[in-house]
This record gives structure tokens, sequence and C-alpha cells, in this order.
């Protein structure tokens, strides 16, 4: 373990897949790690690990599909740091769900699209004050090569639901929220990017969708490593990366208006337009 840099990272689903590998990584390389996911023998077993070796790590548990578990989470990260130097939103699923059903979440909102970009969305955004206070700071979304323009009559896939469909809709709407942040953060120090890791790691989310494994894990933790803490990439902000080139997303990504649309579909569906325009509010006073 290298000695404590003094900086502090969240990795949202890192008790499974890439997001355990690079929680460790940091904790290797002196950070200290908040580790997150739904089961809490995991997360406890991974953040024990981690102390064993000399760094430091918390386990805190939520389920992702429930808003009201993210903002529980939130709260809990306040508790637990002073300073955010790194989130991750890296938790998600596959396109594999039982059957091939449409899934909906605790909210009533399609499976993949509250769990892989909702949840996130709204995490982000609950923290960015602490992430804003010790800046420079990064910001990095697992999104995905997988993407599918979403279509503004029918988000919630109420008819002709795929499971790949759900998923690719849920990773471009990740890149879209990606590039908007990004503008709306522009100058505040702390940058947002989105990646693709890695095509068909060997993980648990790629065995559920019946897939064969044809990248490693690490692979994909490099190129997550890449954006979250490369020099090269400092001040750099709003851009996709495949693996570790920057890539262009779909074309919907780069569509002003669509992201519009999203953003303001995305507050009502979270209720935070209420709360960003009080914190508005409270700040003109
Ligand atoms: N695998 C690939 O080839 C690939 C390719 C492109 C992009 N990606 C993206 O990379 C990210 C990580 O994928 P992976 O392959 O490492 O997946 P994974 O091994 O299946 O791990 C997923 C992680 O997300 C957590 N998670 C899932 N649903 C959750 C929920 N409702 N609430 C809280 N946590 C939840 C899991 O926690 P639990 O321990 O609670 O299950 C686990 O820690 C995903 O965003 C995925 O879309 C993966």
């Amino acid at each position: 373990m290298a000695k404590p840099n003094g900086k502090t990272a969240l990795i949202t689903g890192s008790t499974d897949g890439v997001g355990r590998v690079v929680a460790k990584r940091l904790a290797a390389s002196g950070w200290r790690v908040l580790v997150h996911g739904r089961d809490r023998g995991r997360g406890e077993a991974i953040a024990a690990a981690i102390k064993d070796a000399g760094g430091d790590a918390q386990f805190l548990a939520a389920d992702l599909s429930a808003l009201a578990e993210v903002r529980r989470l939130a709260g809990a990260v306040q508790q637990a740091t002073q300073r955010l130097d790194l989130l991750i939103n890296n938790a998600g699923i596959g396109s594999g769900g039982p059957q091939g059903a449409r899934q909906t979440s605790a909210d009533g909102y399609e499976l993949r699209f509250a769990v892989n970009y909702l949840a996130g969305f709204v995490l982000t955004h609950l923290l960015l004050p602490l992430i804003g206070n010790n800046a420079p700071a990064r910001i990095v979304n697992v999104s995905s090569l997988g993407q599918q323009p979403i279509d503004f009559a029918d988000v919630m896939l109420t008819h002709g639901y795929n499971g790949s469909r759900a998923y690719r809709q849920s990773k471009l709407a990740q890149i879209m929220f990606t590039i908007d942040l990004a503008q709306e953060l522009a100058g505040s120090g702390v940058t947002v990017n989105a990646l693709h890791p890695a095509t068909y790691m060997n993980t648990t989310m790629v065995h559920q969708s019946g897939l064969t494994p044809v990248s490693s894990v690490e692979q994909g933790a490099d190129a997550i490593l890449n954006l979250a803490t490369s020099a090269a990439l400092v001040g750099r902000s709003g851009l996709f990366f495949n693996g570790q080139r920057e890539a262009r997303a779909d074309a919907q990504a780069y569509d002003a208006a669509a992201r519009q649309r999203l953003k303001a579909l995305s507050l009502e569906l979270t209720g935070l337009s209420a709360k960003i325009s009080a914190a508005e509010e409270q700040s003109r006073r």
C-alpha cells in the first residue's frame, strides 16, 4: 500500500466486477475508498481486506433501485467524509433480466433507466457541494459503447420492451448527463467524463447476459483509472472514451435539445428540480 494521499473516492457498485478492482487499486495507491453495493457481506469483506492490507476503506450499503435509498446513500457519504475528490458512478445492471421481462424500480420507473442512469444523476447532484469543496475533483460515469437514442415518447419502454434497448438507452443517458454537467461545472475545477471501460469483461453482468467474456476486468479498470487519475486529463471534461481513447458517442449525445429534454425529465422524475430551485432561492437571499 502506498502512503495515504489524503483523498477520498466513492465507487458505486464496488462489491463486484470492475468496480471492485478499481476500489482496491485506488486504495493501494493511497486513496481512502468508500465501497458501495447492495451486498453487505461482500462489501464489508472488501473494506476489511483493504484495511488488512494497510489501506483505508468504508462500506456503504444502498440499493440504487429506490430513489429514497440513493438519497440515504448521499447522506451516508456526507457523514463518512468531509471531502470527496472522486465519484465513480459505476453501479449498473446489464441487459439480461428474468425471462427478458420489463422490470421497474421502487419508484415505478423502468429499472435500467432508474439504476444505471437516474440513480447516478441524483447521487451526483446531491454530492456536488461535497465534490466542489476541494476542487480539483473528478466525476467518472461508467457507460458503454452499447447506446441507443432515447425515444422521448416512451422513455419507460412500455411498448416493445427488450433488455438490450433498456440497457443501451440508460448508457446513452449517462453520456448525455456527462456532457450537460461538464458545461454546468465549467470553471469550477470539477471535471466529468464518461467511458466504455472494455468490451465483455469477465464479470457477473456479462455472465448473466449469457455472453462470453473477451476482455479482462483489469483492462476495464485501467480505463476507468485513466479517467479518474491521469495527469493528461487535468481540466478535460464532457468527453466520452472508448477504453483509453477519446471517442464519439451516439449522435443524440451531441443534440443539445435532446439533452435538455432528458435533464428536464430527470429533474421531474427525481423531484430534484424543487430541491435545486430551493437551493438557488436560498443562495439569492
Ligand atoms: N462488463 C462489461 O463488459 C461492461 C461493458 C461496458 C460497460 N460496463 C459497465 O461497467 C459497470 C460495471 O459493470 P460490471 O461488469 O463490473 O458489473 P457487475 O460485475 O455485475 O457489478 C455490478 C455492480 O453494481 C452493483 N449494483 C447492481 N445493481 C445495483 C443496485 N440496484 N443498487 C446498488 N448497486 C447495484 C452490484 O452490487 P451488488 O454487489 O449489490 O450486486 C455490483 O457491485 C456497469 O455500469 C456496466 O454497465 C460493463
